[in-house]
């Protein structure tokens, strides 16, 4: 029996007025229902109900298909509203289909159907109504939004473009300059907003509790039928009318960007496709899109920005959070009022946390107060923030000098200096002061934690929270897990990151987690590159060309070359004698460049100039560098320079997943997505990896290692997925 037919005899067998489409099958009784139908009088409700979003899989499309038949057949059915169960209308298209077979019937040819439906179709959205989800919509013919919807299309932030119809009824709805604004930036708008710009007809009143979606779209439907509103079809909506002003709007688009979506494939195809909107018949302008939207789904980028997207919620999910519930977190303790604590204050002002911070004396508490004032005052400056909200959210901030202000947080997060012997002296007054089951965390960038646990009675309350700079902006968060804390407070780190609006990822400890360690050396490596001949412009640039905003030297200029040259001088004596060292950076650092804030670094930055120039001079002092050191400089090609680059990354990334300090390949590829500025089109540097092919990788390295056998060493988990002919992949789903 066909999938049809079979959904036919169930209907027919079913004598009241409610069905479900069930996958193909006759022991239906287990199979899920993707899309029920349910007759309120004169109006088919269909509800789609395919957890745990609603994606609009190949059973929903085809379900979905037959509800419209259906109520395009049955006389009594004069109008139809769709609704999606749980909290979302639909959540886009269901992106594991992505690369593989296209299963029919496809995603437009689900939109033309309900378009073409002849009874009116009102779509009644609350929560997610995104990508082919929002498309479905505009296939219907009447919108009501919900307080909840969160309408968009975000197909550019997975590498795509709307591709059931999207780019072709969106701009004829709300015109060219909004629908191109919209799907170029990705982003989310409220009922307000897509009420305002055309894309929803109504914003549901307040409704009575219980009442929901159904609720709203049934009323907005009976209001239809009693002023016999006939189908409204979307495709020949007239907001492209005036020709100039489209085409000027697009043009204007096209510039844009171009400018500013350097490397990236999908945006201006979304600029093509609304181009051919303004030219070509629906149908045509349907067939471009098609078109486009497959060289998108194609491509690279895609699946790149696929695995990101996949790989940032597995990265959420570590073993600790699924085997104990996390505890409460009411409140939160911070030491230290510098860069860090401050940041990581708004962080968790932001959050609606109340935050009580230490500091050593009146003074630098004063100085953290005002570092978090500040961040605020910035906003408001930029017409972000009201006054009364920041007043409002200042007020949940309180400080002290003496720690038994701590005595009731539930959650301290300590970050003053990078010192051991600092970190253990302010943990012993934590364990001093703070109840049983305080989580007390450490947001070090390279100390061992388990030796800060081991100094107090409660190791198993000690947890690292590793921020990045600034921690209210940077989303990385790495959960460090030293051997003692208890899972239940691994599990309340991840609650936090969540309520912090953080990407968390879970590392191991060791000399600076996943990321600083990796970075250490693919820092070195950009040095050793340096020193043996190509100059730190050339590298920047082509790290900038790789996808990356900045270069890595542009970066030490901004985040201060005294820094390093602190970590640096802390660890000359443990340093291997054999190791390769490369001392540019100190003779620029005994100079006092320590890059923006003085002026000068590896760039030069006239009059506080934000971007620099390159100095001759700093060019000077590498030649005589590398004269002292017995190098004669060689030519590097900007490729030359990114396999290098990314195969130091890749060979200590592997070497962290090996000695099981990050879970995956996948966590690895989060860290650098999120904390280190690695182009997210392309996945992740493992994700890279695997594109490359790993047994490229390993024979780079292995070229490589001609010159400098110590460094670069490769991974034993390299070596193993060579030979057995695996990639990174395979590993993330073993966990
Ligand atoms: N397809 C398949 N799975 C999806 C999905 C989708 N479109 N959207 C979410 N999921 C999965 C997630 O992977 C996650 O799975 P897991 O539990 O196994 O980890 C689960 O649903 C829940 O997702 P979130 O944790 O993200 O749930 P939230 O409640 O925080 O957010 C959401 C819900 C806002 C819908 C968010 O998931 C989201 O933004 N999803 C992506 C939306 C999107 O990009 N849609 C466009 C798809 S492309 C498209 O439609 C092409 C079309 O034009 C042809
Ligand atoms: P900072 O020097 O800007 O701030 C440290 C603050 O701690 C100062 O305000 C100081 O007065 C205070 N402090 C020192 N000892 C104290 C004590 N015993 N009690 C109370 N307050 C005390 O340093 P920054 O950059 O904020 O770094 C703090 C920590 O965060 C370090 O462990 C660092 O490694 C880590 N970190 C720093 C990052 C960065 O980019 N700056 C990134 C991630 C982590």
């Amino acid at each position: 029996m066909s999938y049809r037919c079979f959904c036919r005899k169930l209907q027919n067998n079913v004598s009241h007025s409610e069905t479900s489409y069930k996958e193909t099958g006759l022991n239906t009784s287990a199979a899920p229902a993707f899309v029920s139908t349910r007759r309120h009088d004169d109006i088919l409700l269909v509800t789609i109900d395919n957890p745990p979003v609603n994606a609009l899989g190949v059973d929903v499309r085809r379900a979905l298909v037959e509800a419209i038949e259906t109520a395009d057949a049955d006389p009594k059915v004069l109008a139809v509203v769709l609704v999606g169960a749980g909290r979302n209308f639909l959540g886009g298209a269901d992106i594991r289909e992505f690369g593989k077979p296209p299963l029919a019937p496809a995603l437009p040819d689900v939109c033309n159907r309900i378009e073409a439906c002849s009874k009116p179709v009102v779509a009644s959205i609350h929560g997610a109504a995104l990508g082919g989800g929002l498309e479905v919509a505009l296939g219907a013919h009447y919108r009501v939004a919900l307080g909840t919807a969160k309408l968009g299309l975000p197909e550019v932030l997975l590498g795509l473009l709307p591709g059931a119809g999207g780019t072709q009824r969106t701009p004829r709805l709300i015109g060219a300059a909004a629908a191109l604004e919209l799907m170029l930036s990705g982003r989310h708008i409220g009922a307000a907003e897509a009420a305002k710009l055309g894309l929803v007809d109504r914003v549901a009143e307040r409704l009575a509790d219980g009442e929901d979606a159904a609720a709203a779209g049934l009323a907005y439907a009976r209001e239809l039928i009693q002023a016999g509103a006939a189908p409204r079809r979307t495709s020949q909506a007239a907001a492209l009318s005036d020709r100039d002003t489209t085409q000027a709007a697009i043009d204007a688009a096209r510039a844009e960007t171009s400018k500013k979506t350097r490397g990236l494939f999908s945006p201006l195809k979304i600029v093509d496709a609304v181009q051919g909107a303004l030219d070509l018949s629906f149908e045509d302008g349907l067939a471009l899109e098609r078109k486009l939207f497959i060289e998108c789904l194609d491509s690279p980028q895609r699946a790149g920005l696929v695995h990101a997207f996949f790989a940032e919620r597995e990265a959420a999910k570590a073993p600790e959070t699924r085997a104990a519930q996390p505890r409460s977190i009411g409140s939160v303790g911070i030491i230290g009022g510098g860069t860090m604590g401050a940041g990581i204050a708004v962080a968790v002002l932001d959050a609606g946390l109340p935050v009580v911070m230490i500091e050593r004396d009146e003074e630098a508490l004063a100085r953290g107060r005002a570092n978090v004032d500040k961040v605020y005052t910035g906003l408001i400056a930029k017409g972000r923030m009201k006054l009364d909200a920041k007043d409002a959210i200042m007020a949940r901030w309180s400080g002290s000098t003496a720690y038994d202000a701590l005595s009731q947080v539930d959650l301290v997060i300590e970050a003053v200096f990078e010192d051991m012997a600092v970190k253990q002296a302010v943990f012993k007054e934590l364990d001093r002061v703070c109840k049983p089951g305080a989580v007390l965390a450490t947001n070090t960038s390279y100390l061992d934690i388990d030796q800060i646990a081991a100094s107090i009675s409660r190791p198993q309350d000690v947890i690292g929270l590793h921020f990045f700079s600034p921690a209210n902006i940077m989303k990385l968060l790495e959960i460090v897990v030293p051997a003692k804390v208890a899972a239940d407070v691994v599990a309340t780190a991840f609650e936090l990151a969540k309520k912090l609006k953080k990407t968390a990822v879970r590392a191991g400890v060791c000399d600076g987690f996943i990321g600083n360690r990796v970075l250490a050396v693919y820092g070195a490596a950009a040095q050793a590159i340096m020193e043996d001949g190509a100059s730190p412009y050339q590298i920047d640039k082509a790290v900038r060309d790789f996808g990356y905003p900045m270069g890595p030297f542009q970066v030490s200029d901004l985040a201060g070359g005294d820094i390093g040259w602190a970590t640096r001088k802390r660890r000359a004596a443990t340093r291997d004698p054999q190791a390769r060292y490369v001392q540019i950076p100190d003779r620029l650092a005994e100079r006092g460049w320590f890059g923006q804030k003085t002026g000068r670094g590896y760039y030069l930055y006239p009059e506080a100039a934000r971007v620099g120039t390159p100095d001759p001079e700093v060019e000077a002092i590498i030649d005589a560098e590398r004269q002292r050191a017995g190098i004669s400089p060689k030519s590097f090609t900007d490729e030359d320079i990114v396999r290098r680059y990314l195969a130091a990354m890749v060979n200590e990334g592997a070497n962290v997943v090996h000695q099981k300090i990050a879970l995956r390949p996948l966590d690895v590829d989060v860290t650098f997505v999120h904390g280190y500025g690695f182009p997210r089109y392309r996945g992740g540097p493992m994700h890279y990896a695997d594109t490359v092919g790993l047994e490229k990788i390993l024979a780079d390295i292995q070229e490589f290692a001609k010159e400098d056998p110590l460094f670069w060493q490769p991974s034993p988990l390299l070596l193993e997925l060579v030979a057995r002919g695996a990639n990174f992949a395979s590993l993330n789903h073993t966990k």
